[in-house]
């Protein structure tokens, strides 16, 4: 097993299986009165979140406490970072500590790379900047499985703010190795010029949604990213809900088979109408459900489980 997760690329198709198996033995846990596993008992898993979340940091933790082990929750808000406290220096304290394991959120793009060089526990990335968010995309590719019985050979489509998307960049990484066929779709403002190729030879671009939809098995929504946008990417905000946005009427493009994701928060009314999230073909509030399976896995495997 590997001993950090940074990157979707980190992943092998073998060692992403194994953590989705995993996974799907977590979740019957998830379904007993009694919520929890004695596997990482003594174990301390620091969760470190310097932007803002509430779904993963939540996951993470619960995650944890079904493993039982010890959590610490450190945000950046009302920390020495505030006092100007450098990531180094906070690493070095968690180090000393004695996290064995550091689930960090960073608005900087390759954060818990460093991180990885200074601590000797496990660093699981739960979001770096536009970068990456691996435990996202093994979520979705278990939501996938779950609903679709694979994943092998399903056309994906990716649709929207995926310039600055984390979710997208995992994802992309994460279904080709798993043999997926992802196709990314926004307006062209918002489609890095070579992502496709930078991240998986074999990753397609379209700029037209109406066209994509009826061949895909899957469609996963990203939210509109405001509060990483300097500029204006597109003229308004009905445009790009008129273009790219999924409604009614787009819904009933997709094949009979298809679901429809996103990994919130939503902007609903912008990327996806409330018609849509809330529909049976949604699988919004199970991934949510999933995301602690997938990170009980993630924990229990980096941690060596109960082998040590
Ligand atoms: C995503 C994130 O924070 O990258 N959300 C999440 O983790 N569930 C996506 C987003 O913020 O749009």
């Amino acid at each position: 097993m590997i001993r950090h997760l940074l990157s979707g690329a980190d992943l092998d198709a073998a060692t992403a299986t194994q953590i989705l198996d995993t996974a799907a033995e977590m979740a019957t846990v998830a379904g007993r009165e009694v919520k929890k596993l004695p596997a990482l008992r003594g174990r301390t898993v620091v969760n470190l979140f310097y932007e803002d979340s509430t779904r993963t940091r939540i996951s993470f933790e619960a995650a944890a406490k079904r493993l039982s082990a010890d959590v610490i929750n450190f945000s950046a808000k009302g920390s020495s970072v505030t006092k100007g406290e450098s990531l180094k220096d906070t690493a070095l304290t968690l180090q000393a500590m004695g996290a064995d394991a550091v689930v960090v959120r960073h608005p900087a793009s390759g954060a818990p790379h460093r991180l990885a060089d200074w601590v000797d526990g496990s660093v699981v990335n739960a979001g770096d900047g536009t970068h990456e968010h691996p435990t996202q995309a093994l979520l979705d590719a278990y939501t996938m499985r779950s609903r679709l019985g694979r994943l092998a050979g399903l056309s994906v489509a990716v649709v929207g703010d995926v310039l600055h998307s984390r979710v997208a960049r995992s994802n992309v990484l994460l279904l080709s190795t798993l043999g997926a066929k992802v196709t990314l779709v926004g307006p062209p403002t918002l489609i890095p010029v070579d992502i496709a190729a930078a991240l998986a030879p074999g990753t397609a671009v379209s700029y037209d949604l109406d066209a994509v939809l009826p061949g895909v098995d899957v469609v996963m929504m990203l939210r509109v990213q405001r509060e990483r946008m300097g500029d204006s990417y597109f003229p308004s905000a009905r445009e790009y809900a008129r273009r790219y946005g999924l409604d009614g009427p787009r819904l009933r493009r997709l094949p009979d088979h298809a679901i429809v994701m996103h990994p919130g928060p939503m902007n609903r009314g912008m990327e996806i109408t409330p018609e849509v999230a809330d529909s049976p073909r949604s699988t919004i509030v199970e991934q949510v459900a999933n995301g602690v399976s997938v990170r009980m896995a993630v924990l229990y495997l980096l941690l060596g489980g109960n082998n040590r």
